[in-house]
């Protein structure tokens, strides 16, 4: 598939099968079983990519295939048509979605077959900023106040005037420190780093960067997304054993140090989708009101630089 075909209709085709995951995962919002609320978007998802006219493969999807049943990395999905790499997470955030917090999704990115990388399930350091900056403004290998600094310098503002997301763990304390010492206002969140990274792109929720160690397959769909709307993002894969190097190998990653950057993740024009399961900075949840259930869907094509809200109601 090229670029260009990556069309209103597919666009269309992507809202409804996220739609489907966050309507099937809202159902067991707040009921404290962050499994079955996966596994019914996991279902939800499957279904509805195989009612597609697309020749899909999964190339980020819930595991390998001896530990996923579904939606496995190499699952082939879709009757026929054009040749699509899908990442998909079918629930950002399946704490979120047990404990009712807010900020869970479904989300995917589609790109011409062979252009998104395939992510080993392991961690990757990832460092973002929204866009109107200059290229290559932030580096991993920076300390976090000197990443913080870097973008106040940019943006014409004081350090103590830049907010920075992170995701709320022990591992980050080090950077944590790093950002209150240079005067950073840091946002700390407990989980769902792909709106983490994506709160960057968009003025209103006043995150500027986002920094911190998550899952690598998420930082493919966070670079998607950003590549539908600009901004900069930097990751590099974290191995913690000789069996995430040996994954990491057997998807084709022979430099275990490298620093990607967003167009090596996502090498070509993509699709990012997103419904929000639960309400969010940037998207609202799933509510059934009055026999209708609502979604809120955010889908961006980086080949037209379209961004589209798309509210759905539907009888229930
Ligand atoms: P799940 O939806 O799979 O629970 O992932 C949520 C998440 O917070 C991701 O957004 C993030 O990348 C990852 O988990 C962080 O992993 P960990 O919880 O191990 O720090």
């Amino acid at each position: 598939m090229s670029t260009e075909t990556l069309d209103r209709s597919l666009v269309m085709d992507a809202v409804q099968v996220s739609e489907a995951a966050a309507i099937a995962a809202w159902s067991l919002v707040g009921r404290g079983d962050e499994k079955a609320a996966d596994q019914a978007a996991v279902d939800a998802m499957r279904t509805a990519l195989n009612e597609l006219d697309i020749d899909g493969v999964i190339v980020i999807g819930e595991g390998e295939r001896d530990e996923a049943p579904m939606l496995y990395i190499g699952e082939k999905v879709g009757k026929g048509g054009p040749r699509i790499d899908i990442a998909l997470d079918p629930l950002e955030g399946t704490t979120l979605t047990a404990k009712a917090m807010a900020n869970a999704l479904a989300v995917m990115a589609w790109a011409p077959a062979g252009t998104l990388l395939h992510a080993p399930d392991t961690y990757m350091d990832k460092i973002a900023c929204g866009p109107g900056f200059p290229a290559g403004l932030l580096d991993l290998d920076k300390t976090p106040a000197e990443n913080v600094r870097a973008l106040a310098k940019a943006k014409g503002v004081e350090p103590s005037h830049i907010t920075v997301c992170v995701l709320d763990r022990p591992r980050h304390a080090d950077i944590i420190a790093s950002l209150r010492e240079v005067g950073a206002r840091v946002y700390l969140i407990t989980d769902g780093d792909v709106a983490g990274v994506m709160n960057t792109a968009d003025a209103e929720t006043g995150v500027d960067m986002y920094v911190g160690q998550g899952g690598a397959p998420e930082g493919v769909l966070a670079c998607a997304a950003l590549k539908c709307v600009g901004g900069q993002f930097q990751g590099r894969l974290v191995f913690r054993n000789a069996d995430e190097r040996a994954r990491a190998k057997s998807h084709g990653i022979t430099d275990f140090d490298k620093k990607y950057d967003l167009h090596e993740m996502v090498r070509s024009d993509a699709i990012f989708v997103a419904t929000g399961v639960t309400d969010g900075a940037l998207l609202d949840g799933v509510k059934l009101e009055r026999g209708f259930v609502h979604t809120h869907t955010l889908v961006m094509n980086s080949a037209t630089r379209t961004v589209r809200e798309v509210r759905m109601k539907r009888s229930v």
